[in-house]
This record gives structure tokens, C-alpha cells and sequence, in this order.
């Protein structure tokens, strides 16, 4: 008899996203910067993504430094990785970068806008150094290409 071996279940990858502050007013808030896209519609982008790719996603807003905080330390068990636009939280979060520094799974933080090209104080990412990659100034493009950085390797 020929030993049909069962195809293993492969666990999908399970990608955490996290909205920051103020991102829940996209679509209404600066659409220069910030593009036209609603919230939902970034978020709607991103699960089709995450089908393409095979991940995983859990999708959250929060206008709260600390929210964040324990989303990153409740979540760092189940997640695979993270995704994270801190909002203005980036430009002077240490709270938010110790968090991210004391958590295994990697972080890429996103931006919808060119953080380098605006105001002097957007330049400063302080939670840049502690996350594995960044993508900025390409609107929702930015996100998907974080989704990117976790495609499933073969
Ligand atoms: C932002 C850039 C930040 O400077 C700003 O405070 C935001 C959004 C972006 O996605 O481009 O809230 O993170």
C-alpha cells in the first residue's frame, strides 16, 4: 500500500494591526496628507490583502498611548508580528518604543504620509529604531506594503 502521508495543516501567519490615534477621522482629515480613504476602506484594503497573502489579521483603533501599550503586550503571544501607524504617538512615544523593544514578535510601523517631508517634528521617529522596517508616504499603499514584508516565505 502506498503511504499517503496527510497534508499538514499549515498555520496561517497571525498579523496584528494597530491604528493609532486620530486615524479613525481618515477620509475627512486632511486628504492631502492623509488621502481620501475612509478608516473602513483602509481596513476593507487591508483584509483582501491579507487573503492574497494567506495572513491572518486582527484590526484595531485606539486614541490611546496606553491602549496601545497593552494591545502590544496582550497580543505578543498571538501575533506573528505587528503593524503599527502610532499616529503622533511616533514622534515622541519612548512608552510606546520600550513596549515595542520588550516584545518578541517584529513591528513595522507605517505611515500614510511623508513623515520627512512635512513638519520638522514629524522627521523624529522614535519607535523607528526598535521596529524591523517602515513604510511611510505612500497612503494605504504604505500598509499593504507592511503587509508585504510578512508574505509567507515558501
Ligand atoms: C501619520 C503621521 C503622523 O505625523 C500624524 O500625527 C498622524 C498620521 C501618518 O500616517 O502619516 O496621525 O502617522
Amino acid at each position: 500500500m502506498i503511504n499517503q502521508e496527510k497534508p499538514k495543516q499549515v498555520e496561517k501567519l497571525k498579523i496584528f494591526i494597530i491604528h493609532g490615534p486620530n486615524l479613525n477621522l481618515l477620509g475627512s482629515r486632511d486628504p492631502e496628507q492623509y488621502g481620501s480613504l475612509t478608516l473602513d476602506k483602509v481596513n476593507t484594503a487591508l483584509r483582501k490583502k491579507a487573503r492574497e497573502l494567506d495572513l491572518e489579521t486582527r484590526i484595531i483603533q485606539t486614541n490611546h498611548e496606553g491602549r496601545i501599550i497593552d494591545l502590544l503586550h496582550r497580543r505578543r503571544k498571538w501575533a506573528d508580528g505587528f503593524i503599527i501607524n502610532p499616529g503622533a504617538f511616533t514622534h515622541y512615544s519612548y512608552a510606546i518604543r520600550d513596549a515595542i523593544e520588550g516584545i518578541a514578535p517584529p513591528v513595522v510601523e507605517v505611515h500614510l504620509s511623508n513623515i520627512y517631508e512635512r513638519e520638522d517634528f514629524r522627521s523624529v521617529s522614535v519607535t523607528k529604531d526598535v521596529c524591523v522596517a517602515q513604510f511611510y508616504g505612500k497612503k494605504v499603499d504604505s500598509y499593504l506594503e507592511a503587509l508585504e514584508y510578512f508574505r509567507p516565505k515558501l
